[in-house]
C-alpha cells in the first residue's frame, strides 16, 4: 500500500492507506484521534468535520490521497486550541451546549471555521452556514446561541 504523509494538528504523521481510505478512519483507526466522529459515512451529518487549511470539510468523504504531502494543513477538534480554549469551545460551555453530545466536536470545528471566514455573522448566517452538521438531539438553539456568544 502506498505511503502517505500528512500535517495533522501541526505534527507530520505518515500512514500506509489505500488512497482512497477516507481521512475519518486515518484519523480514527490509525492515529487515535477519535475525537472526530463517524456519523453517517456519506458526507450528510457533519459529525465527521475536521478543517482543511482552515476551511471546515467532511473527513468521511475525504480520501487520504486529497489531502497528503506538505500544503495540505489537517486540524482535528484535539488540535483546535492548547487547552479546549477556542472562543466556540468557551462559548459551548458557557452555554451547557450539549446534550448526547456525540455531534460536537463536527459542531465546534464547523463554527470554528465560520467565525474564521466572519468573525461577525448575524442569525441568519449562522444558521446557513451550520445547516449541515446535524444534531440529533436537537439542541440548535443553543448551539447558535453559542456561536453568537463566541463571535462577541
Ligand atoms: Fe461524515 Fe456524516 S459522518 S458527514
Amino acid at each position: 500500500m502506498p505511503q502517505y504523509t500528512l500535517t495533522i494538528n501541526n505534527q507530520e504523521h505518515q500512514v500506509d492507506v489505500a488512497a482512497d481510505t477516507p481521512i475519518l478512519w486515518v484519523l480514527r483507526d490509525h492515529l487515535k484521534l477519535v475525537g472526530t466522529k463517524y456519523g453517517c459515512g456519506i458526507g450528510q451529518c457533519g459529525a465527521c468535520t475536521i478543517h482543511v487549511n482552515g476551511s471546515a470539510v467532511r473527513s468521511c468523504s475525504l480520501p487520504v490521497s486529497a489531502v497528503a504531502g506538505g500544503s495540505m494543513q489537517l486540524t482535528t477538534i484535539e488540535g483546535l486550541s492548547e487547552n479546549a480554549d477556542h472562543p466556540v469551545q468557551q462559548a459551548w460551555l458557557e452555554v451547557d451546549v450539549p446534550q448526547c453530545g456525540y455531534c460536537q466536536a463536527g459542531q465546534i470545528m464547523s463554527a470554528a471555521a465560520l467565525l474564521k471566514s466572519n468573525p461577525n455573522p448575524n442569525e441568519e448566517e449562522i444558521k446557513t452556514a451550520m445547516s449541515g452538521n446535524l444534531c440529533r438531539c436537537g439542541t440548535y438553539t443553543r448551539i447558535n446561541k453559542a456561536i453568537a456568544l463566541a463571535a462577541q
